[in-house]
């Protein structure tokens, strides 16, 4: 399947994430997102969360996202909302972002860890380029429990459990703040998406065997064991000071 064709898939989704607008207030509320902050988004996607954030609470913003359509239609949908003067959005990759401005207080990685290499290297990676006080919003899948049966924890090697989640953040310098977890009504919602997406597609061109192959495949994954095994939650860090 071809990675722009799946981004494509999800593109028009508010938040491309199994989660929904009022839960990333949440999980900003608990940061104490304001005014007075530098948001930096690591992997933005279509720009929902930043557009979201700076509308909601005034912050400031810098997304960084390798997909040029979706750095277009992230920049569309701030400028839409009227933050286009306070919120950037650079084309780029989110693990070797360059320079940054002075003064980033928060960073999100939103369904975004594997441009790090996954949950491990996306700590690393918001450790290092937020300051001491620093507040981090990592959303992200988890193993609901350590006994997920091999053939398919193959599927998502570089998923963790919420217990290894919490240890790497400890070894990072990070104090847990809060967890805001999605439900598995939200989970069906997200999944859901896709599926009609796939199959608008396919009423355009019932031969789009391509399409047709990757919804039977995320299907088969998702009732097969993701329903079962697999959870999506927003953890809350606090950097020390
Ligand atoms: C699941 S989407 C989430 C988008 C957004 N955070 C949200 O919640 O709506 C992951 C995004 O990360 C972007 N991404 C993946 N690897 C990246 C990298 N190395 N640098 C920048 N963006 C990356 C993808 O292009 C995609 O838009």
């Amino acid at each position: 399947m071809d990675d722009a064709l799946a981004w494509n898939l999800q593109a028009d989704l508010a938040i491309m994430n199994p989660t929904t607008p009022g839960r990333v207030l949440a999980a900003a509320r608990l940061a104490g997102i304001g005014a007075d902050d530098l948001v930096l988004d690591l992997g933005c996607g279509s720009g929902g969360a930043l557009a979201l954030l700076a509308e909601s609470f005034g912050c400031r913003g810098l997304g960084i996202e390798r997909r040029p359509a979706a750095v277009e239609a992230a920049r569309a949908r701030i400028a839409a909302g009227g933050c286009g003067d306070r919120v950037e959005v650079r084309c780029g990759d989110a693990a070797d972002p360059g320079d940054l401005p002075d003064g980033v207080t928060v960073a999100l990685c939103l369904g975004s860890a594997s441009a790090f290499g996954g949950v491990e290297g996306a700590i690393g990676a918001l450790s290092r380029l937020l300051p001491p006080g620093g507040r981090a919003i990592l959303g992200e899948r988890y193993w609901r429990t350590e006994r997920v049966p091999p053939e398919f924890a193959r599927d998502f090697s570089d998923c963790v459990t919420e217990y290894e989640l919490l240890s790497i953040a400890r070894e990072q310098g990070f104090s847990l703040a809060g967890i805001v977890r999605s439900t598995e009504v939200e989970f069906d919602a997200y999944e859901g998406a896709i599926w009609a997406a796939c199959r608008a597609r396919l009423r355009a061109d019932p031969e789009d065997e391509t399409v047709r192959d990757y919804l039977d495949r995320i299907q088969d994954e998702y009732l097969g064991y993701g329903r079962e095994y697999v959870g999506w939650a927003m953890y809350v860090l606090e950097g020390a000071d």
